[in-house]
């Protein structure tokens, strides 16, 4: 079964109890069972994995090209400043594989350090702005494009 890594970054493991009228009452709990049963809906086979570790999230990705993995990534803070996760997501695309940048806030309607991301001009796509739905939507757009 086509594999699908969905890695987020910092503060990420928060949900629930991180600012919740930005981020939603769901955890990350609740998004890796919603995540299983997209998964299951679309025939893909989808990992949930939280870091607030720069380095960890670098060597996911690289895993991810090895494993010949699509990824669902949200960056998290990481998305505005780390040329090192961005240099790791374009080795995703840049072998073929899928990559899907996801929020679950619209970042471009927020402060303006959001605004910029260095992860968007090497990703095959972006979705933000629809909670949990940002990632059920990234996966289903995997799943459109692999049947094509
Ligand atoms: C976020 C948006 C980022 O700006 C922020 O730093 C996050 C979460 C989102 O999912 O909306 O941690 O990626």
């Amino acid at each position: 079964m086509t594999q699908v890594l969905v890695l987020n970054g910092p503060n990420l493991g928060r949900l629930g109890v991180r600012e919740p009228e930005i981020y939603g009452h769901a955890s990350m709990a609740d998004l890796e069972r919603a995540a299983a049963g997209w998964g299951s809906e679309l025939s893909l086979d989808v990992a949930v994995r939280q870091t607030d570790d720069e380095s960890e999230l670098v060597g996911w990705l690289h895993g991810a090209v090895d494993a010949r993995a699509h990824v669902v990534l949200n960056p998290a803070a990481f998305t505005h400043y780390s040329y090192a996760l961005r240099d790791a997501a374009a080795q995703v695309t840049s072998s073929g594989l899928l990559l899907v940048e996801v929020h679950l806030s619209n970042p471009a309607a927020r402060e303006s350090f959001r605004h910029y991301s260095v992860v968007a001009g090497i990703a095959t796509g972006t979705v933000a702005g629809f909670g949990f739905d940002s990632y059920r939507l990234a996966l289903g757009a995997i799943a459109r494009k692999l049947r094509g």
